[in-house]
């Protein structure tokens, strides 16, 4: 059903749709970028270039709307890439049912990370997990054992990880680049960032286009998806990642993945 359908009960939730997700974030008032063109072939070079240059390397997707655009860029150019979600425990079952889907459809190899039993059991036993929202770092705690060190396990041996960073996406991320050497001297691995110049109708264009399956939270106003405890719904004029570890400030607003090791 449609979510516009007048036979619709008014009592009961629309069921999003694609057409909503397009409403929304890809109406004619964001069409993508006079750029689309230019930023897409940039991409799918970088990907080209970085497959040659770089292997062995992987994508790293948390299955969010950038992402499943850059699956879809690597399989249409048919470089064996494997691709690798953190599934940290604590995800939406939204995002579970994507990457089953994924799982099914995908030509690639998709590799789940998980953290450990132990880690978890440790951490809400002697913690609890609602201390997260207390204390900055317990935050921080629960995002190295549930993130980052599964990311060390899935990017062992590997020269470059791929991701869906976009400088659009928040200021602390306004200067990324195509390619970031910031973590090779101490991690061994290059980031790659095939979308740090695409907009975010330039993502939901692409998606269109090549009806690319996506997480439908994103059409009930998350644009940032990360675990359910720490992700909720924006509101209208808010940034991109406010529902992002909401209760934090601004400067904390990362788990790690993507911060700049000295
Ligand atoms: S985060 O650091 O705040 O969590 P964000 O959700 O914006 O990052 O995602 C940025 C990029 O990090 C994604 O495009 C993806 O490449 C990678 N990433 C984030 N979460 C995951 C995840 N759970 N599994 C794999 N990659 C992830
Ligand atoms: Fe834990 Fe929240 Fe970090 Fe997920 S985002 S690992 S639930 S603190």
């Amino acid at each position: 059903m449609h979510a516009l359908d007048q036979t619709s009960s008014p009592a009961q939730a629309p069921t999003p749709t694609r057409a909503m997700a397009f409403e929304r974030w890809a109406s004619p008032i964001h069409s993508p970028s006079l750029n689309y063109e230019r930023h897409l072939k940039e991409s799918l070079a970088l990907l080209r270039a970085v497959y040659q240059d770089l292997s062995p390397l992987k994508q790293a997707s948390s299955l969010g709307a950038e992402d499943v655009v850059i699956t879809h860029m690597i399989e249409s150019l048919g470089l064996p890439i494997a691709v690798f979600v953190l599934d940290t425990g604590a995800l939406h079952h939204q995002t579970l049912a994507l990457l089953e889907r994924t799982q099914a459809r995908a030509k690639l190899p998709i590799e789940v990370y998980k953290p450990a039993h132990a880690d978890v059991l440790h951490f809400v036993s002697t913690k609890g997990q609602a201390s997260i929202y207390r204390s900055l770092e317990e935050r921080k705690a629960c995002c190295d054992f549930r993130k980052l060190k599964p990311l060390g396990q899935a990017l062992k041996g590997q020269r470059a990880w791929i991701t869906g960073l976009r400088r659009e996406q928040s200021s602390a991320r306004s200067e990324v680049g195509l390619t970031d050497e910031s973590e090779l001297q101490t991690q061994g691995w290059t980031k790659v960032n095939p979308l740090v110049n695409w907009s975010w109708s330039d993502v939901w264009h692409y998606i269109e286009i090549h009806q690319v399956d996506y997480n439908p939270l994103h059409d009930e106003f998350y644009p940032s998806i990360g675990c359910a405890p720490c992700t909720r719904a924006i509101s209208m004029g808010e940034e991109f990642r406010a529902g992002r570890w909401w209760w934090e400030d601004e400067n904390a607003k990362e788990c790690g993945l993507h911060v700049r090791k000295a």
